[in-house]
This record gives C-alpha cells, structure tokens and sequence, in this order.
C-alpha cells in the first residue's frame, strides 16, 4: 500500500480499522503505537490521514483556513444507488450546519444564534434537569439494580435537547431511532441491507424536523433556540435561510443529545471503576465539576473528528496534499503522555484536565458545552446523593455502535443493596 504521494504505508497504519470492536472499546490504547511511532498516518482503509498527538490535533482544530470542516457530516461509508434513491424519495436536503460550514458564513451565523447559549439563558433549563434526574431517579431507587443507559441517559439528555430546541416531547421513542440511524449514516459502516433501512429512518427523520419547523413558526414565542433561531431569521434572512433551519433542526437534535447521553455513560462507569475517586465525590460534591472535566479528558463522547486540507499542507511534519482528508482523533490526543502525565489514570485534581479536546477547539469549539457539562453534574450530584453504594455490575461486557466518532455504552448495568440507601436510613 502506498498513501496518495505514492509513499509506502506502514503495517499498523494499513491495519488501522475505526470499525473495530478493539477500537470502540479503547481507541486511545489502540492508537498507541501511532502516538509513539507514527502521530500521523495515512489509512488506505479509510482514505483518511489520521492526526493522533495532542498538539498536532490541536493545531488542525485550530487553523480553520487550511483545515476545513466541510466533510465533518459526510458519509463515511458511501451508500449503494438503491439506499441513495431512498434518501431522494424522502426529498432528503441535509445542507450544511454551523458545525460543517466554512468562513466566513460559519461566524456569522454562530454569531447570530450564540444567545441561547448564554450562562444566563442555559440557568433556565436547570430546574428542569434537576426535576427529570429526580423523578427519573425515583423510578428506580427501590429496584436495586438498573441499566443506567436506557432507564435514565438515554431519555434526560433527548429530553433537554428537545425543550432546549423548543420541540414537543412527544415523538421521544421515535427520535431514539432516527438520531442512531443519523450516527450510523454519517460515521458507521452499515452493509447494503442495513443501508436501506437506515436510509428510510434517515429520511423520516429529514421529514420530521420539516413538520416541527413548520408547526413551530405558526408561534415562535417560545424560549427554545429553533424558535429564537425563526425569529433572528426576519431580522437577517439572508444569514439564517429556510433550508439551514430545516437541517439545523435535524443536526440540533443529534448534537444536544447522544453527544450528552454517551458522556454520561462514559464518565459513570469510569468513576464507579474507580471507587476511591467515587467515594470522593461522594463525600464531597463539590469536587463534581472538576471530575466530570476529568471525566470528558479520560472518556469523551466524540472519539474523533474530520476535517480536509484546502490546500497542500503538512501536519506534525508529514505533508498533506490539498483535498487531504484528515481524522483528527481527539480521544487520542487526550491520552497524550507529552501533554497530559499519567493520562491513563482518573485524577480530579489534573491542572490541566479542561484543555481536553472532547469539545474541539476554536472557531467551531461546541457551542452547547456548557449545557451538557450542566447536565453531566446534576446527573452525578443526585446520583452520588441517592445511590453512594451503587456498583458496576461485574463482568458486563459493553457494547458499542460501530462508527468513527460517537461512542458510549449501550448498556450500563448497575446494582446496590436497596437496605441500605441513604433516604431509607435518614430521609
Ligand atoms: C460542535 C462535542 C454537547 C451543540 C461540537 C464539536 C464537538 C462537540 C467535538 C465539533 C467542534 C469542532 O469542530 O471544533 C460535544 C460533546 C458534547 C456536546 C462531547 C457532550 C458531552 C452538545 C450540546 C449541544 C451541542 C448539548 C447543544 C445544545 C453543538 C453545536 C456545535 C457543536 C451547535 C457546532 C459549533 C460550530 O461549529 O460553531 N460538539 N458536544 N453540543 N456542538 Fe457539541
């Protein structure tokens, strides 16, 4: 194998496979070599270059003029004619979304729908996560054993994510599908058959944001960002357009929610592996945030992002040609040992935990970081207050959906002596 400049390929990089059940499991130890050896590679696998040290990931994030974000929502694996006539049956328009657009229209419309993202405006959606965690909590709390994924961080995060979009709540079983179809449409490796399917789920999915589009601008009133979003459009049609309501709708629901969900997952069963750092928390909430930060270093929800060079570049001392596509693998920059000492272990004290690239970096970093870490701490604070003795059911084995950039459990089973919650002995 050679790469695109006609350079020999070496054996890790041609056996290097995102698809793989060892890499869902732990793509930062399974790019180990490449860290050490070969921090960036071609994949003739992927066609991708894959970017895997803490300062050349950086780097990418942070030079938007080379690097663009054009292909960050391209299929990863092409689809067949039949799946394609699908999507085109279901008029699928998917256009591009603040996270895949280029300068200088990216800023101008990041600049128009900041609001809801303000500190200000993300304090209104606290009482309402506290209030699901709780009832959700309760549902539970007597049982004695859960799948924390499907009993409670599945459903809390979609929730939020539709009342922070505006959107009724009723379609949430619906929704499960459509946004697993969006992942493995965008970033899996579905087969010919599966692709049908998924292409069906995909198009419903297009379909459904157009109607809640159109229902909600009879009255955009609401404190939802898509309503805020329709009423900036009178003021600035031609930055906000009808069809970059339509997709951002459908992208709005994905990025507020499995990102969140799978965090969630991530960081639970990270810290109830590690019982010092649970008790910790326990005893003392306080040091919550910080652990969550610590958290999304260790296990964040988006293993690895895309970009492609405008123009011929060079990478870590590797040249790119233009066209270049690049997977910039953050979970992987994240356990950098030339950045981060010890970046293997959980330590809530790490001074420099929050420069973790979970969220990528600059002019595109995720706007909704803040929600989703509001989130991830009311989820720990009521977990660690109601459930302190919870423990990891042992020898599960965890499942992962297949893709190249989200990633989080499919399940996370769990277990406590129900005699001994706390509400029971001091209520
Ligand atoms: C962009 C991760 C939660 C909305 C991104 C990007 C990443 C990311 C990696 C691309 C950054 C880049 O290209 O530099 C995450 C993770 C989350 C999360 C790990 C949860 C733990 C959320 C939530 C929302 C949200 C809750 C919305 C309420 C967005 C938006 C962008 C974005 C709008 C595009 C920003 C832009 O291109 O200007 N996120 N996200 N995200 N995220 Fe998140």
């Amino acid at each position: 194998f050679t790469d695109p400049k006609g350079c020999p390929v070496s054996s890790d990089a041609e056996a290097f496979d995102p698809f793989a059940a060892s890499y869902q499991a732990d793509p930062a130890e399974v790019l180990r070599w490449s860290r050490d050896d070969e921090p960036v590679f071609f994949s003739p696998k992927l066609g991708y270059w894959v970017v895997t040290r803490y300062e050349d990931v950086k780097a990418v994030f942070r030079d938007n003029r080379v690097f663009s974000p054009a292909n960050a929502l391209e299929k990863i694996t092409p689809f067949s004619s039949e799946a394609d006539a699908i999507l085109k049956q279901h008029n699928y328009g998917m256009a591009r979304t603040l996270v895949n657009e280029d300068e200088p229209a990216h800023l101008e419309r990041r600049r128009a729908l900041m609001f809801s993202f303000s500190p200000e405006e993300l304090l209104h959606h606290e009482p309402m996560v506290r209030r699901l965690t709780r009832e959700y909590v309760d549902r539970f709390v007597n049982k004695g054993s859960a799948d924390l994924v499907n009993e409670m961080l599945w459903e809390i995060p979609l929730t939020v994510a539709l009342h922070f979009l505006g959107v009724p709540e009723e379609d949430m079983g619906k929704l499960r599908e459509y946004s697993i179809a969006h992942t493995v449409n965008t970033w899996g490796r579905p087969t010919p058959d599966q692709q049908l399917k998924v292409a069906d789920s995909v198009g419903k999915f297009w379909n459904y944001a157009g109607k809640v589009l159109e229902k909600m601008r009879e009255d955009p009133s609401g404190n939802g960002w898509m309503e805020y979003a329709i009423r900036r459009q009178k003021e600035l049609p031609e930055v906000i357009t009808d069809s970059y309501l339509h997709s951002m709708m459908m992208a709005g629901i994905v990025a507020a929610h499995e990102t969140t969900a799978h965090a969630t997952a991530n960081a639970l069963r990270l810290l109830l592996e590690d019982k010092m750092t649970w008790d910790r928390i326990c005893q003392d909430a306080s040091l919550i945030p910080q652990a969550v930060e610590e958290c999304l270093r260790h296990s964040g929800s988006i293993v690895a992002w895309r970009r492609v060079a405008l123009e011929d570049t060079e990478v870590g001392g590797v040249s790119i040609p233009k066209g270049g596509k690049l997977l910039i693998v953050n979970s992987s920059a994240n356990h950098d040992e030339r950045y981060f000492e010890d970046p293997d272990s959980i330590d809530i004290f790490r001074d420099n935990a929050s420069e973790h690239l979970s969220f990528g970096y600059g002019s595109h970093q995720c706007l909704g970081k803040n929600l989703a870490r509001m989130e991830m701490c009311i989820f720990l604070e009521e977990l660690t207050k109601r459930l302190p003795h919870m423990q990891l059911v042992p020898d599960q084995d965890f499942k992962y959906l297949p893709n190249i950039a989200f990633r989080g459990p499919e399940n996370l089973f769990v277990e406590w002596d129900v005699s001994l919650n706390p509400e029971k002995t001091n209520p």
